[in-house]
């Protein structure tokens, strides 16, 4: 589902992030990149190519590992590359927020999740009844029991840490989500229930979802459009559907090599092309 408002929600311009020097090689140099309100745009690359990178930098959170962002992130018209951080931690949780590969990352391990839950709430200015109402609601939507709450992350599997993780995003009314890898540390029918939430949650606010994996299959089945990086850089970027029918780079090839097929012996994992690329692409 795409809205009728194609005013992008999320643009990035000419956007060059570096962990190095300011003459190093970037990590990311992303020409030109959008997302559309409640638009599912998948992140594909092979390991290296920059897409935690990528996700990381339009949360502001790059910053904080010492890399020096340039060019332009707009998120519904305000940028976001030189806005103060006390700008960008109101946004994250509210407007933006962050589904990590490890939904353990995300919750305090001597801490019921509830109380992460709750607290973020409240950060957040609903009050200590409109949290509790909230967080039953937001958990009940993604098919878990409220005493949920009173577990620590460790008595929680992965695919119940990530349903919370997601309930909570429900529950602050995210706008963006940027899901890194979110699935590729659980089993393959959780994966498929994961996904079948986020798309739910893009269904029900209009939340712009930037999914990132290598994996093209699984962003074949939910994206709208996917985006392929390599070396940092967008080498392609069109209709899920046509890109999978007809994947124009080499490496946007091999990633679809790498998808396992059932019955075939898994093929290794797509590894950083840096050397075989040069002739392609
Ligand atoms: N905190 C960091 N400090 C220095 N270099 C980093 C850091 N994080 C990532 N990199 C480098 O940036 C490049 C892109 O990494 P990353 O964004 O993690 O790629 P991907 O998520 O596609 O695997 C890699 O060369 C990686 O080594
Ligand atoms: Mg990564």
């Amino acid at each position: 589902m795409t809205t009728a408002d194609d005013t992008p929600f999320l643009d990035l311009r000419n956007l060059h992030v570096r962990y190095g020097a300011a003459d190093s090689s970037p990590a990311v140099r992303i020409d030109q990149l959008t997302l559309l309100r409640g638009q599912f745009l998948g992140l594909a690359g092979e390991s290296g190519a920059g897409k935690t990178t990528a996700g990381l930098t339009v949360l502001g959170l790059t910053r904080h590992a010492g890399a020096r962002v340039t060019g332009s992130i707009r998120l519904a018209g305000e940028e976001l590359v030189s806005a103060p951080e006390r700008r960008l931690r109101q946004l994250r949780g509210t407007t933006m927020a962050l589904i990590p590969q490890n939904p353990a990352a995300a919750f305090s391990p001597v801490l019921p999740v509830g109380t992460t839950v709750l607290r973020a709430l409240r950060l957040h200015g609903c009050t200590r009844a409109e949290a509790r109402r909230r967080a039953t609601a937001a958990l009940e939507r993604v098919g878990l029991p409220a005493e949920h709450l009173t577990r620590f992350p460790h008595q929680l599997s992965g695919g119940q840490l990530q349903r919370v993780a997601i309930a909570l995003a429900s529950a602050l009314r995210t706008r963006l989500l940027i899901a890194d890898e979110p699935t590729s540390a659980l089993d393959v029918t959780v994966q498929a229930e994961i996904c079948a939430l986020l798309a739910e949650l893009r269904d029900a606010h209009g939340t712009a979802v930037l999914f990132i994996s290598h994996d093209l299959a699984l962003l074949a089945g939910l994206c709208d459009r996917i985006a392929v990086l390599h070396h940092g850089q967008v080498i392609e970027d069109r209709p899920a559907a046509e890109l999978i029918a007809a994947p124009r780079a080499d490496c946007t090839r091999r990633l679809l090599a790498a998808v396992p097929r059932p019955g075939t012996p898994a093929t290794p994992g797509p590894r950083d092309g840096r050397d075989e690329e040069a002739a392609g692409a």
